[in-house]
């Protein structure tokens, strides 16, 4: 039987991570846990009560009361996240939530939260997790590590088309600039920032399709690097 590993794809918004994700989760018979989503159902709680998220007592108390875990989805087989026993899967994906994430993803109490229960998901290994800071901090000796990347203009585009589908009213540069922001901020918070880990091997997928990077990405899982 072949090794289990852990594969972590982290990369900038809207490029594709949960999708290559899901398909290497599905070949190779591992896990998918989608990390942003945790941190999209903190801001969603968040949001809900009303949490000063400058105060940091307040957002303390208020980790304390939220629950996050993942089940998978009987039509799909897909995991959906549940906050305090509330599916909001759904919920999470909207630009309401978008648009004050990452100011969240970015205080300390919150990243020591999300990053302790994932690294528990990970104990067992045979596990692919995509973000922002898996293969640096969350998964510092992932046996592989995929930093993704697309050019702008791509990435707009694609987030416009699925959000589309969901809402015709969504205007185009709205996407944008919240792709743009998210990236920002993203990037140059102070507890850990997205960067490409240094052992992580970098897939640009702007010209590629989907069955492209699967392939690209089933190889290296064959090498035997790890
Ligand atoms: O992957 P996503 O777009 O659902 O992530 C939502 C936000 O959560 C993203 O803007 C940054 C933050 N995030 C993070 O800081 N660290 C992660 N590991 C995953 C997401």
């Amino acid at each position: 039987m072949a090794k289990r590993i852990i594969i972590t794809i982290d990369g900038w918004s809207s490029c594709g991570k949960s999708t290559l994700a899901k398909q290497l989760a599905k070949e190779l018979g591992y896990t998918y846990i989608d990390s942003g989503a945790m941190y999209r159902a903190i801001t969603l709680y968040f949001l809900r009560n009303r949490i000063d998220w400058t105060d940091d007592m307040e957002v303390k108390n208020a980790l304390n009361e939220i629950h996050l875990h993942f089940e998978p989805n009987n039509k799909f087989g897909e995991s959906e996240i549940f906050l305090n026993d509330e599916n909001v899967e759904y919920l999470i994906r909207d630009l309401i939530i978008a648009d004050k994430v990452s100011d969240i993803a970015a205080i300390a109490s919150v990243r020591t939260f999300a990053v302790t229960q994932q690294q528990k998901m990970g104990h067992n290994k045979a596990i692919v997790m995509d973000g922002r800071d898996i293969g640096t901090t969350v998964f510092p000796s992932a046996e592989l590590k995929i930093f993704m990347t697309a050019d702008i203009a791509t990435r707009v585009e694609r987030r416009f088309k699925e959000m589309f589908e969901k809402n015709p009213n969504v205007v185009l540069e709205d996407v944008k600039h919240n792709l743009e922001m998210r990236d920002y901020i993203d990037s140059h918070r102070e507890v850990s920032p997205l960067k490409k880990a240094e052992d992580a091997i970098v897939l640009d997928n702007t010209n590629i399709d989907m069955d492209q990077q699967l392939k690209i990405a089933l190889d290296l899982v064959k090498q035997p690097i790890h």
